[in-house]
């Protein structure tokens, strides 16, 4: 479409303009707008830009596969995979309280992504970061100015040879643009739908989604119940339906069940299927009770710590999307 031909036209053009000859850096978090802000700056200035993505174990199911393959099949993008599991899980270690686990998730990430810049940064004297920040972003944080942004990242005392802190000159090429105009974009750039028809999902990721400890078994259990509902959501066609659907384990809640001769002491998966327009306020989903069948019985045939399968019907307020 043309309008959408001459967005991404004028977007590349500015996005050339503003970085020159220089170098920049892009955190993918495997969403839909940090996705299409790369795939402009790589039409823009191509290897000049290099991706980096930190996977923290706490991604769900093919989500991984989908930056790594899907994306930089589509885009040609250049791309820095960080695999940070251990460290994460390390960090979580005994943690169960759901403010320290974001503090933490969220400490880690930015070291994490810090120490990846400062290695990118001493290869190409990268002087730009690219955002996915969206025109609502802008909006609410009051800054309609647009231009002579700079963000700070430290280096680490371990990278030798770096100043203290590198500044970069911030590249927002979304900053106009609504989330369904970035769908749009994104489609128009060949994204893979599975990137550009995302729904929401928590930076902290599957790390909220364990009600308790956060551990490798447990993250096991929740991605492969997690991929079966999202599976059978969208079998039935309902992904436009719902605003998002968190599947939630109940790590250290355990009932009594029954499959095949035997007694089984397992732990429910909760499903919270929600329709809303902009996650402040959202309604429960009333979803098909052939798919909540379909949902239930795979998740308790396929995955064996699950005994249970239960229904969120809260809305928010009261309730939030997300347990923790
Ligand atoms: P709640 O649970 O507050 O969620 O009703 C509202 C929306 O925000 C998402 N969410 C997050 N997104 N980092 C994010 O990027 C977070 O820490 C986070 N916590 C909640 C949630 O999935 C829902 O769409």
């Amino acid at each position: 479409n043309w309008t959408t031909a001459s967005i991404i036209d004028e977007t590349v053009a500015a996005v050339r303009e503003q970085i020159g000859d220089g170098h920049a850096i892009c955190g993918l978090s495997g969403g839909v707008d940090s996705a299409v802000a790369a795939a402009i700056v790589q039409r823009a200035i191509g290897d000049r830009l290099t991706c980096v993505f930190v996977d923290h174990g706490l991604l769900r199911a093919g989500e991984r596969e989908q930056v790594e393959k899907d994306f930089v099949a589509a885009t040609g993008a250049k791309l820095h995979t960080v695999d940070a599991a251990d460290r994460f899980l390390d960090a979580l270690a005994g943690v169960t309280d759901p403010e320290q686990k974001r503090k933490i998730i969220g400490r880690e990430f930015i070291r994490v992504f810090e120490a990846a810049t400062a290695e990118v940064v001493a290869d190409h004297h990268v002087g730009f970061l690219v955002q996915g920040t969206l025109y609502p972003d802008v909006v609410e944080s009051g800054g309609a100015s647009g231009t002579g942004q700079t963000a700070t990242i430290k280096s680490h005392h371990n990278v030798g040879g770096l100043p203290d802190d590198i500044e970069f000159a911030l590249v927002e090429p979304l900053r106009a643009l609504f989330k369904d105009e970035v769908r749009t974009v994104g489609a128009e750039l060949g994204l893979p739908e599975v990137i550009v028809r995302r729904q929401p999902f928590p930076g902290p990721g599957l790390g909220i989604r364990i009600i308790g400890e956060v551990t490798r078994d447990r993250l096991e259990t929740l991605r492969a119940a997690d991929a079966i509902a999202r599976e059978e959501l969208s079998a039935a066609g309902l992904d436009e339906e719902i605003w998002q659907c968190p599947v939630v384990l109940l790590a250290d809640v355990r009932s009594v069940g029954v499959q095949g001769d035997g007694r089984t002491y397992g732990h429910p998966i909760v499903l919270r299927p929600v329709s809303s327009e902009d996650a402040m306020t959202a309604d429960w989903t009333r979803l098909p009770y052939d798919v909540l069948e379909r949902i239930s019985t795979r998740i308790t045939n396929e995955v064996s710590e699950v005994n249970r399968v239960v229904l969120d019907v809260t809305s928010k307020p009261p309730g939030t999307i997300e347990w923790e």
